[in-house]
């Protein structure tokens, strides 16, 4: 069994899919646009290196081009009313769902929701992806962001689709098995659920600072029978002893925290595993592997769409951060064909 939400009225499912379709309704845009900026004379050789001047450039390039123009209203339309219009869809089946909200409230996993958690300031109050109230702006905002915007929105416009991308991730670890799992930022449980199925034995531990999204990873644990210990703590200091866990892992975290957060997310991750452990991190399209057009397309489409801390993060050489914490063995790269996920690997020496 799972946990799901009973079907969308019409009226609520069609304003969900229509917000998907014209998220996509774009994509096409894209080569008018790229001949517009061609004709223009700008390519990746003549733009400035540095980011913000760019955007003046580019911004100004592409003032008369209507495709790119409708392009940011319909982006802007996403951004502003993709939360309202799930929480409403919500609202419509809250009703019939709220059975299945309290049957699976309990169960075999465990969840340590710490209300004293001083928030960091990077995080506290931050609109991430132009969500109000940022990850949880109400107490089901966990719940509709997995439910609604993942499932229905966010999957239909990522080829292959959010829970491949995961599969994928969970599966590069390079032992058959761990006993012990830590994944940080865990959400609501999509990337869990992919270590679940890549490695059922093992006990999973997940910290996340939002308290709803946690909430949701419970439920959906709970629904699948699977003993999840989930926390409410930051990954930079999980506070679990030295050498805790076989595997410690992430999937998308770290274009969510400024630099310095990142190194100490590393050497938390470090600290935590046990000698001969794996680490096994996953970011966004690294920076150094674009050219400076789709740079600025990746940097512009971060700060319009509520992503403070994109630029810090894709702008790290995440391997050598790897490194500096003390990893051996480590490998970075940018899978192919574009360079997404950018993933670092590497061990704890015995
Ligand atoms: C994009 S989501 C990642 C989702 C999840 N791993 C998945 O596969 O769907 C990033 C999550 O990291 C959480 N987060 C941000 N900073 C964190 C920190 N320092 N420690 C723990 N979680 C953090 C956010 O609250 C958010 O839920």
């Amino acid at each position: 069994m799972s946990f799901s939400l009973p079907p969308l009225p019409q009226r609520e499912r069609a304003a969900v899919d229509f917000m998907g379709m014209l998220g996509k309704a774009s994509f096409p845009m894209r080569s008018a646009i790229d001949a517009h900026i061609e004709a223009k004379g700008v390519t990746a050789e003549n733009l400035p290196d540095d980011l913000d001047e760019r955007t003046d450039v580019m911004l100004g390039t592409l003032a008369d081009s209507k495709e790119f123009r409708a392009q940011q209203l319909f982006g802007e339309w996403h951004a502003r009313y993709m939360a309202a219009l799930a929480d409403r869809a919500f609202e419509a089946v809250k009703g019939e769902a709220l059975d299945d909200i309290k049957r699976f409230h309990n169960g075999p996993s465990e969840l340590h929701l710490d209300p004293d958690m001083e928030a960091p300031d990077y995080w506290d109050g931050v609109d991430f992806h132009r969500t109000a109230g940022g990850w949880d702006s109400h107490d089901y905002a966990g719940l509709v962001h997995g439910e609604i915007i993942h499932k229905r929105l966010v999957d239909k416009m990522y080829p292959g689709g959010i829970f491949k991308q995961r599969r994928f991730v969970a599966d590069l670890a390079p032992k058959e098995h761990y006993d012990t799992i830590l994944e940080m930022g865990t959400s609501t449980g999509h990337y869990t659920q992919a270590l679940q199925q890549a490695y059922p034995k093992a006990q999973i531990t997940g910290v996340e600072l939002s308290a709803s999204t946690l909430e949701h990873a419970a439920r959906v644990a709970n629904a699948n029978g699977w003993a999840w210990k989930l926390y409410q703590r930051p990954a930079e200091n999980t506070g679990f002893a030295d050498a805790s866990f076989d595997l410690v892992t992430s999937y998308i975290l770290l274009h969510e925290i400024p630099a310095d957060i990142i190194r100490a997310v590393f050497k938390e991750a470090f600290r935590t595993l046990k000698p001969g452990g794996d680490m096994v991190m996953s970011a966004v399209t690294r920076y150094a592997d674009l050219d400076k057009l789709a740079e600025w397309r990746a940097d512009f489409g971060a700060l319009t769409g509520g992503e403070p801390w994109w630029r810090e993060s894709a702008s790290l050489d995440l391997g050598a951060v790897a490194e500096e914490a003390g990893f051996v063995d480590v490998k970075a790269w940018g899978e192919k064909p574009m360079n997404y996920p950018y993933v670092v690997m590497g061990r704890k020496p015995e």
